[in-house]
């Protein structure tokens, strides 16, 4: 039966509880990951097991999103991230979804955390029922490496039942564990990181999200995943210039709103579904090559058949006719949005906008200057700062906001294969009551945003490239995990080194005699600046997809995109500020410039959790 529309009110996630008076040199936190129900779909259905996160102290702040955390620029913010994934008897929780246990991954199972010769995949198939490893990533954070949340810093938790010889930590875990305590002197672990962030950048929309090393579609996709905002410093505006987060001074409010979209799909007891065969995942459309026959198998992409917005499907949110601040994020695996807000939410597609999007920040901070958009497109992990006007809107109109994006891969023109209008293609729908109070917030047309520093002349220019592997696992192959890898100067195609299931990751010559040559996550590190180094990345993409490439720790801007035949062109509007995460048009090269100025092991990769799980992710190191 199909899932009942604009029922259930959009939730606003509540500011995450901190611990005990803030008035030591950091705001301190705990924060657990546990598995609860929630009723994510509306009422009358059953409710969704879910993982996410909340405040270890109080039981009743566990949500997927978690609650937001509220930061200051400039005030650190240290968090003891707790596995509490175990059961009433102390025994640890089996994941709820599908383990692929042959790709590269962490593994407990495959024995002593950190040793190389430990085996991360399994080469018999199966699921894997075992205890789950976590690690928290806050996205966009300016990190120091010990605190990123490496994939391998992944850890158990504390159960009274772990298996002999699992390992308890990732190779990572131990490293950095050595090094770090919480303020009340309590080391790492057991089951436990403490990752401490300085928040010595600008300030902007960053998500906290697991990012355990082959299993983080799985993770996220279960819930784990919550906003991290940054406020203050000289990259923010004064209080009140903007619609604020607040109860407003007219009583009503909040009028700023973080909003997370995210697709799903459920089964008729309200689980989660996420496809775990090749029979499974052929009722959705899209290139798939598994690597062995036997679920559960990795899928390319997820696509799911319902919209979530913040742990609910297709909610209702009561607006007044006044200025709201949204900020926007793509929190799908796979899926990449072109988001509208229009008056007819089930019209043929592409239909005009109803009211614009004023766009004021994107990733990593405030644009230059506001830009006035229709449409919204968000790859997965990018956040969009905007300002919508609903002033003299009458009391008693609906508006809706709406995917216009593809149901299936991204490859450049949104408008390919449009979501259904029934059901992707919609996200939420605004309802508008009537006027309260003064609106005191600056119209966005006369908004100035905080200055913007540019980066210097680069000292270096990296050429990296995406590519795609063919599996030779399964008869009849095809394309299947994307990589990473360089660009180098050849000619002829040259076949790559055999993957760990068998996949060949191969070279592909475009134009001009260029080559990829694609490398694992466990290669030598290829990509390594000096601190201090201001670095251009040119990411030739040399397959058929969009990527969002993230690259951790280092705020970057987008120069220019080049197609391997023809012209460049300037960043699109929305992309005229700092950001962490960009898309990499197939067939073009995007260049990226930024400056790295903290020494340590971190990770460059892409956003569709995927393809992060199997192989497109590469550590590099900032060297000190
Ligand atoms: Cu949003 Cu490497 O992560
Ligand atoms: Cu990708």
């Amino acid at each position: 039966a199909a899932i009942p529309k604009y029922v259930t009110p959009l939730p606003v996630p509540p500011v995450m509880p901190a611990l005990g008076p803030l008035g030591g040199p950091a705001d301190r936190y705990e924060i657990g990951v546990r598995r609860f129900r929630q009723q994510i779909l509306p009422p009358g259905h059953p409710p969704t097991m879910v993982f996410g996160y909340g405040s270890s102290r109080h039981p009743e702040t566990f949500s997927s999103p978690g609650w937001t955390v509220e930061a200051r620029a400039g005030r650190p913010v240290e968090v003891r991230w707790v596995n509490e994934l175990v059961g009433r008897d102390g025994g640890f929780l089996p994941h709820p979804l599908p383990v692929d246990q042959t790709l590269h991954w962490a593994n407990p199972g495959g024995g002593t955390a950190g040793r190389d010769s430990r085996p991360h995949f399994t080469t018999t198939p199966g699921p894997y029922h075992g205890p789950v490893p976590i690690v928290t990533h806050l996205h966009g954070g300016r990190n120091p490496a010990d605190s990123d949340g490496y994939p391998e810093a992944w850890y158990l938790p504390d159960a009274r039942n772990l298996p002999a010889g699992y390992a308890k930590y990732g190779t990572k875990y131990a490293d950095y564990a050595a090094l770090a305590e919480d303020r009340d002197g309590r080391p790492w672990g057991p089951g436990a990181a403490v990752f401490r962030y300085p928040n010595d950048q600008r300030a902007a929309t960053l998500w906290y999200h697991d990012h355990v090393l082959g299993m983080t579609r799985l993770n996220v996709y279960a819930g784990l995943a919550g906003f991290y905002l940054l406020r203050g410093g000289p990259g923010d505006l004064p209080t009140g210039v903007l619609p604020g987060p607040g109860a407003g001074e007219d009583g009503g409010g909040p009028y700023e709103i973080p909003i997370v979209v995210q697709d799903r799909s459920f089964a008729p007891d309200g689980s989660l579904h996420y496809p775990l065969s090749r029979r499974d995942f052929d009722r959705f459309p899209g290139p798939y090559i598994p690597h062995s026959d036997v679920p559960p198998i990795w899928q390319p992409e997820f696509f799911g058949t319902a919209m979530m917005v913040n742990g609910r499907t297709w909610p209702y949110l009561d607006v007044r006719p006044r200025r709201f601040r949204f900020r926007f994020l793509n929190g799908c695996n796979a899926r990449t949005l072109d988001l509208k807000i229009v008056t007819s939410p089930t019209a043929r597609r592409p239909v005009p906008a109803a009211l614009p999007f004023w766009q004021i920040g994107a990733d990593a901070g405030f644009l230059p200057a506001p830009q006035r958009l229709g449409h919204l497109l968000l790859a997965p992990a990018e956040r969009a700062d905007v300002i919508v006007d609903f002033t003299g809107i009458p009391a008693g109109t609906a508006l809706y906001l709406v995917n216009e994006g593809p149901d299936g891969p991204f490859r450049g023109d949104p408008h390919a294969r449009p979501a259904d209008p029934a059901t992707t293609g919609q996200v939420l729908k605004f309802m508008v009551l009537p006027k309260t109070g003064r609106d005191t917030s600056v119209p966005p047309d006369r908004l100035t945003l905080p200055d913007l520093p540019r980066l210097g002349t680069e000292s270096l220019t990296r050429r990296v490239a995406l590519l795609e592997s063919t599996s030779t696992a399964i008869p009849g192959g095809g394309p299947a995990a994307a990589l990473l890898g360089l660009v180098e100067k050849g000619g002829a195609e040259r076949p790559g080194e055999g993957g760990p299931h068998g996949g060949m990751p191969h070279a592909v010559t475009p134009e001009g005699g260029e080559v990829g040559r694609a490398l694992m996550w466990s290669d030598p590190i290829t990509e390594n600046p000096v601190v201090g180094a201001t670095e251009v990345w040119e990411i030739h993409n040399f397959t058929m997809d969009a990527h969002p490439i993230h690259v951790h720790e280092v705020p970057f801007y987008v120069l220019d995109r080049r197609p391997f035949s023809g012209g460049s062109h300037g960043p699109a509007p929305g992309e005229t500020g700092y950001k962490d995460t960009v898309i990499a048009y197939p067939n073009q090269v995007t260049r990226i410039k930024a400056l790295f100025e903290r020494p340590g092991l971190y990770v460059w990769h892409c956003h569709i959790l995927e393809h992060e799980d199997n192989e497109m992710m590469r550590p590099y190191r900032i060297e000190g």
